[in-house]
């Protein structure tokens, strides 16, 4: 064996992916959502000591960006360019850890759309041909007879939809069929969650037709390498983006290190994700992705959120006045990750107060007065208390299974479980009496401690839901930010700092 590197990979590599995000539309907390899912993930694998790297970005060509250009007298272009700050800077707002951000006008990116789909064109996957359907400019889709909503309208946007006619390169879908349906059996938890799959594969049962690979006409795209007179189809340059960014993010490629991904995204891309896709990477060689993860929508009323229904609860507003990790808290607390469900301004200000800044952050607030007050602001090395010991065993490990089958919500409550038995356990041991007694003494260090060890132990699984909170409380109890540990992992001995309520109560805020 020759030297290795000199500092050698981790042999586990975490590399997981939001959708991009079309940059002719604003971004909304639906947006938000799919990015904060994925940081929660990020955030907690890196935690786990695995080497993550984790992609978003904006998806800028096609027809909607020609067209809004158009209408706003500026080219394509400018528009990209205007727009696309404005998806950044929501991951940034929602704290987002993203490695990089990837925009499919970048030319690393162009380049290798091009290698890419020359290579499924060289190994025989494509022929030129005439497409006439239904197309709906909105989700960038042709449509099938079955796919259509009544009037021959998009189902999705409610527009009615024309009927094209061009001349296209097409990329044979249906040869992949039998690939495909192998795939799904050998591999039952490729797109999660199960529903989905069934929806997917119920897809590729029906049999597939082939799709265009290309489209004419359109100057604002990828050019197709062996007929530049067309741009490659808006979905197959984006979904690149997945593969083309790890040759591009850092200095070296990094495509073997971090490839394949994990996908998540909502399930009104899931047909482009889960038979697309698999079936283009097939057909260029390439190794298969991880996994898909298939969440559902956030409704705000029963419809789902987007610009064009025109009901959008605008996170910057939320973080502005309450902060990211409410919003964070918020999304995956009041939604089961998976499923669709309503978010309000009224749910989101009640779980506000009684669960962030009730039970976690007065929970927080008052171990650290306690320790202040009664042990002049130094933990007591003690053992923990054995009932409260006895209901935190196993959970770290339990909360980390969870995660691992991207279980965003159940994790959340494993934790929250751990938060309010804390809160039982403030009112069952009742520390302000025991401090009056001096014989109690030690029982009073064993309370202590072992609610300083709580909050640490419930604060390093709330991390990756919770960043900003979680790293100063870390700070305030003298712990370090570590993976998720057992209860009494951790001695006594460091010194506590008191520190500003971490979820005000909604009446002292102006
Ligand atoms: N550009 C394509 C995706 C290409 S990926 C290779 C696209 N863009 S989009 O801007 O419309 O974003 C769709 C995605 O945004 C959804 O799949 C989901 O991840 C997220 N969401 C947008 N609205 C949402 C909700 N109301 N609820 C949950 N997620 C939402 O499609």
């Amino acid at each position: 064996m020759g030297p290795g590197p000199q500092y050698p990979h981790p042999l586990v590599s975490y590399y997981v992916t939001t959708p991009i995000y079309y940059v002719n539309a604003e971004p909304h907390l639906g947006h938000a959502y799919s990015t904060i899912a994925v940081d929660i993930l990020a955030r907690h694998m890196r935690q786990r000591g695995e080497d993550v790297f984790f992609l978003t970005g904006t998806d800028e060509h096609g027809e909607p960006v020609v067209l809004a250009a158009e209408r706003e007298g500026v080219t394509p272009q400018e528009l990209v360019d205007r727009n696309a700050p404005r998806f950044r800077e929501m991951g940034e707002k929602v704290n987002a850890s993203n490695d990089f951000f990837i925009r499919t006008t970048d030319p690393g990116h162009i380049e290798r759309v091009q290698e890419i789909v020359q290579r499924v064109h060289d190994n025989g996957h494509t022929y030129e041909g005439t497409y006439e359907g239904w197309y709906c400019p909105r989700c960038a889709d042709f449509k099938t007879d079955s796919e259509l909503g009544p009037g021959n309208t998009c189902p999705i946007h409610e527009i009615p939809l024309e009927r094209e006619r061009e001349d296209n390169w097409f990329f044979r879908l249906s040869a992949f069929q039998e690939d495909l349906e192998r795939l799904y059996e050998e591999r039952p938890d490729f797109v999660q969650p199960g529903f989905r799959r069934n929806e997917a594969l119920a897809f590729i049962r029906q049999g597939l037709q082939d799709v265009s690979l290309s489209r004419p006409r359109l100057r604002w795209g990828v050019p197709v390498p062996w007929d530049p007179d067309q741009v490659v189809y808006v979905w197959f340059d984006a979904l690149l983006n997945y593969v083309t960014a790890l040759g591009y993010a850092r200095d070296e490629d990094v495509t073997d290190r971090y490839w394949p991904a994990f996908h998540v995204m909502a399930k009104d891309i899931l047909k482009f994700h889960a038979i697309y896709w698999p079936a283009f990477l097939m057909a260029a060689g390439m190794e298969l992705p991880k996994r898909l993860f298939v969440h559902g929508y956030l409704l705000m009323g029963d419809r789902k959120m987007s610009k064009s229904l025109g009901n959008v609860l605008d996170p910057f507003e939320v973080i502005d006045r309450f902060g990211s990790d409410a919003l964070r808290f918020y999304c995956f607390r009041e939604v089961s990750f998976g499923q669709d469900g309503a978010v309000s301004a009224a749910g989101f200000e009640s779980r506000y107060e009684t669960e962030l800044a009730n039970d976690y952050g007065n929970l927080a607030s008052r171990t650290l007065a306690m320790v202040s007050r009664y042990r002049d602001g130094t933990v007591p090395d003690a053992r923990p208390d054995s009932g409260l010991a006895a209901d935190f065993e196993g959970a770290p490990a339990r909360f980390c299974e969870l995660l691992d089958r991207n279980e965003l919500t159940q994790a959340l409550e494993e934790a929250w479980g751990l938060v309010r038995r804390l809160n039982r356990f403030v009112e069952e041991t009742r520390p302000w009496d025991l401090a009056k007694e001096d014989e109690q003494a030690s029982r009073l260090d064993e309370v202590l401690y072992t609610l300083v060890e709580g909050l640490r132990v419930v604060t390093l699984l709330l991390y990756p839901y919770l960043p900003v909170s979680a790293e100063r409380l870390l700070a305030a109890l003298g712990a370090d930010l570590e993976p998720p540990a057992e209860l009494g992992s951790r001695g006594g001995g460091q010194s506590v700092d008191r520190i500003e309520p971490l979820f005000p109560k909604l009446e002292a805020q102006t």
